[in-house]
């Protein structure tokens, strides 16, 4: 692939809520411009007086650090407002807030447990919003990985990406994403606990690139994988369900067994945080195809790009 200096804000984008709001010209040119600002060999400050607000529903370390780093390394400043002290959609409605924060700030980071309150966020803020997770995607992650995967590879078109466990916010993310730039996306999950069938579909029926499938047999869909990714079996909001899902999950682990079925040189990932024991083993996650923590640093690198592109302009 060549990488092109991109001009600011030239992808059109106003807000990052979601890649399947992206078409795949736009995320290659996010993962472009990833690639210039992990290579620049000199800081650029695009975003000199800009300020990005960060509110969190629920924890985060590497969002929120790797925005805060981000904003700072590209100029700006970044305002992580505690939830308690602005009591978004309890002191005040969610719209009201969306309008007074596009009065002071440049753009919004939002972590929460429903999409809606993202997407009603960025209806009334005339500034970007971008989505730092919630119950149904985690675009920031899925467009980082990607970027790991390109890099690693050198190229995305044809790879086979299996996806082990949950059918989660990361695996939908995943699969909006992954179809868009070409790849094969199989994931594996038990019954019940397979991704959203609307998102399936919708994928399936789109003239994308690539295609996605589920399965629900760990063992088919790794065979022959470029790349096998996993994350935690009870994500943030379910915790009650923590010991049902441990056993339902127990044939889901990345073990040295499942693995040794893909390619000798598939990559393994996880988004972090990991519960080593459960969805991978510690043998797996320290294995030398790991590249778990390259997935965490591109974090910066791929939320510098959609800064630059959302709040540049
Ligand atoms: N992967 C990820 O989003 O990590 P945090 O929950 O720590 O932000
Ligand atoms: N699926 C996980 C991802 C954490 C980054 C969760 O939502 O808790």
């Amino acid at each position: 692939m060549i990488y092109l200096p991109l001009i600011m804000g030239s992808l059109g984008l106003k807000d990052f809520l979601s890649l399947a709001d992206l078409d795949t010209k736009q995320i290659q040119g996010l993962l472009s411009r990833a690639f210039d600002l992990k290579t620049a060999k000199k800081a650029d400050c695009p975003l000199i007086g800009k300020s990005l607000v960060l509110i969190f529903r629920k924890p985060s370390m590497r969002t929120r650090l790797s925005f805060e780093v981000g904003m700072y390394q590209l100029g700006g400043q970044a305002i992580g407002l505690s939830m308690q002290g602005i009591g978004l959609g309890e002191r005040e409605p969610v719209k009201d807030a969306a309008r007074v924060f596009a009065r002071y700030a440049h753009g919004i980071v939002l972590r929460t447990y429903a999409h809606t309150e993202v997407l009603e966020l960025a209806q009334y803020a005339d500034i970007p919003v971008i989505n730092g997770l919630d119950d149904l995607e985690h675009p920031c992650q899925a467009l980082a990985d990607i970027f790991t995967i390109q890099e690693k590879k050198g190229t995305l078109k044809g790879l086979k990406l299996v996806y082990v466990g949950d059918g989660n916010n990361v695996c939908h993310s995943l699969m909006q994403g992954a179809s868009k730039v070409g790849m094969e996306m199989v994931v594996a999950s038990p019954r019940g606990y397979q991704p959203k069938k609307e998102i399936v579909k919708k994928i399936q029926g789109s003239r994308v690139k690539g295609q996605v499938s589920v399965v629900e047999d760990p063992r088919e869909a790794v065979a022959g994988a470029d790349i096998i990714y996993t994350d935690v079996w009870t994500s943030m909001g379910r915790e009650k369900e923590a010991i049902k899902r441990k056993k339902i999950f127990k044939d889901y682990q990345l073990n040295s067994k499942l693995v040794s079925l893909a390619k000798k040189d598939a990559l393994i990932m996880h988004c972090l945080p990991a519960h080593r024991g459960e969805e991978i083993t510690d043998e797996v996650f320290e294995s030398k195809n790991s590249v778990i923590f390259d997935q965490a640093e591109n974090r910066l690198h791929a939320q510098k790009a959609i800064l630059v592109e959302l709040l540049g302009g």
